[in-house]
This record gives C-alpha cells, sequence and structure tokens, in this order.
C-alpha cells in the first residue's frame, strides 16, 4: 500500500488527476479502451474539476475511455439532483469528451435490482475489468456503499445504508434525513478489489480515524477500506489534517516514500 500525504486537497486533487491523465495516456487505445472506476461524494470534486481542466487544455481525452460508477441510490433516476448520475453529469461527464454509452452507472430505478446487479458485474467483466479504481472513503471506514460488516468478497449488489451513512449524507438533502434513500446499488469489495489498481482519496481532519484504522490497523470486514490492504497496487492519496490519527514515524515513512512516488512525467 502507497500512502502519498499532501499538504492539502487541491494539491491531493491535482495529482490525482494528472495520474489518472497519465494512465488514460499512456493505456487507452481504440482497440483496448482505458476503464476507469469512478466515486462519487464531495472529495472526488477537485480531482474531477482538474480532470475537466486537463482535457480542456487538451492533455487527455476521454474518447477511448470506459467508466464504470461505484455505486447509485435506489429510487432516485439521473433527473434526480441527488442522484449519482445527475452528480456525475454535473462534475464530469458532461464537460469531457466522454461517449455518453461509454459511462455506465448502475440503475437505482430497475425494476429488477438483483438482475442490475449481475448486468452490471456482466458489463464490467465485457469491458475487459477495470484498470483504476477511484474510490472515496467512508467517515466509518466504508468504500463505495460497503458499509460495516460487508464481506471483503462481496461483488455488485443491494445494500442498506447504515444510520451513519444516511446522516452524512443529509447534508446532500437539505439537511433532511428523511429525504435519504435507505438503500443503494453498489459494488462489491471484490469488485473494488478486482481491479488492476485502486486509488482512495481521503480528505479532512473528520476521516482521520478511518484513515488509521484501514492503514495502521488489520484487514477488518468492519472497516471496508483496510481490505486495500490486500491489494498489491492500492494507492491512498490524503492531506495534511487527515492524517492526524497516524503515528508520527508512519506519516513520517510514507513522507519520505512518497518522494519518489509522487514524481510524474508532465503530459505535454
Ligand atoms: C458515500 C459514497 C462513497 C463516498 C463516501 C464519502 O457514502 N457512497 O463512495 O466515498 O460517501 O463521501 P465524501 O467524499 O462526501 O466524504
Amino acid at each position: 500500500m502507497r500512502v502519498l500525504i499532501f499538504d492539502d486537497y487541491e494539491q491531493m486533487s491535482r495529482w490525482a488527476a494528472h495520474y489518472v491523465a497519465w494512465k488514460i495516456r499512456q493505456l487507452a487505445t481504440p482497440q483496448r479502451p482505458f476503464v476507469l472506476g469512478l466515486p462519487t461524494g464531495s472529495t472526488p470534486v477537485g480531482t474531477y474539476r482538474h480532470l475537466v481542466e486537463l482535457y480542456r487544455q487538451g492533455k487527455v481525452s476521454f474518447r477511448h475511455v470506459i467508466t464504470f460508477n461505484m455505486d447509485e441510490y435506489v429510487g432516485l433516476g439521473p433527473d434526480h439532483p441527488q442522484s449519482y448520475a445527475y452528480f456525475m453529469h454535473q462534475h464530469l461527464w458532461d464537460h469531457v469528451d466522454l461517449p455518453p454509452q461509454q459511462a455506465h452507472i448502475p440503475n437505482g430505478l430497475a425494476e429488477d435490482l438483483e438482475q442490475e446487479c449481475q448486468r452490471y458485474e456482466q458489463a464490467i467483466a465485457q469491458a475487459g475489468g477495470i484498470d483504476l479504481f477511484l474510490g472515496g472513503l467512508g467517515h466509518d471506514g466504508h468504500i463505495a456503499f460497503n458499509e460495516p460488516g460487508s464481506s471483503l468478497r462481496s461483488r455488485t449488489r443491494v445494500v442498506h445504508l447504515s444510520e451513519d451513512t444516511i446522516r452524512a449524507n443529509a447534508r446532500f438533502f437539505q439537511g433532511n434525513l428523511s429525504q435519504v434513500p435507505r438503500k443503494a446499488l453498489t459494488v462489491g469489495v471484490g469488485t473494488i478489489l478486482d481491479a488492476r489498481e485502486v486509488m482512495l482519496l481521503v480528505s479532512g481532519q473528520s476521516k482521520a480515524w478511518a484513515l488509521h484504522q484501514i492503514v495502521e490497523q488489520g484487514v477488518n470486514h468492519m472497516w471496508t477500506g483496510s481490505a486495500l490492504q490486500l491489494h498489491p497496487q492500492a494507492w491512498i492519496l490524503c492531506d495534511e489534517p487527515a492524517t492526524e490519527e497516524l503515528k508520527v514515524k508512519t506519516v513520517r515513512y510514507f513522507r519520505q516514500a512518497g518522494q519518489s512516488w509522487m514524481q510524474l512525467p508532465p503530459l505535454d
């Protein structure tokens, strides 16, 4: 696991966007598009802003990219402003040259939700698997909507959201708890671990305890982000405030090692 510690959110977001753009430029071809897994939430907003900027500067194109989002609320369609599909249009899809038919997200309005989950897993497999899965981290250490207690081998499925998550996400529903859907469709921890590379973005002091759990404690289904410890190509990008609960020794090690891990070729 590589933990990259940035001074602030802006630096972290810029580096993440640069890395994604660099991978796309390296690997995406018409014959073998680059397959990118995408998160929602407030944390990736900066990364999407920088990716759009890089696209506008002509430094990256999404023509040969296929995307798969991590999750979606059950009962919300793409026209609902709090749906994750709406979020993706707003922050990325509508601003880059990603062909609409290459952007995938679970359908929260599907009549048969179980079937929708199977279809989603098959679509990922048909695309050749995910090259790079970006993710965020919940306050309780969850990745995608894999709440505490999720199997570390779980696949795409319907889940019940925990009280913590409902409360945390109420801020997007004018603070109204009753408006937050109780269920979601989410890729599983196993689906995420199948990606060739996984990169979590973690920002702010409010995530510090979760970061400590997934970096310094053992693999544990109560902190599903800890499953990244099992992945051979896992990155955790965080800002300084998120490191508050890490040991000084841990921070020192990753700060030092990060100096070489952070080197990226320019995108000219
Ligand atoms: C939701 C999403 C996660 C996201 C998490 C944290 O639960 N399903 O994918 O990582 O929120 O969101 P934020 O970045 O807003 O803290």
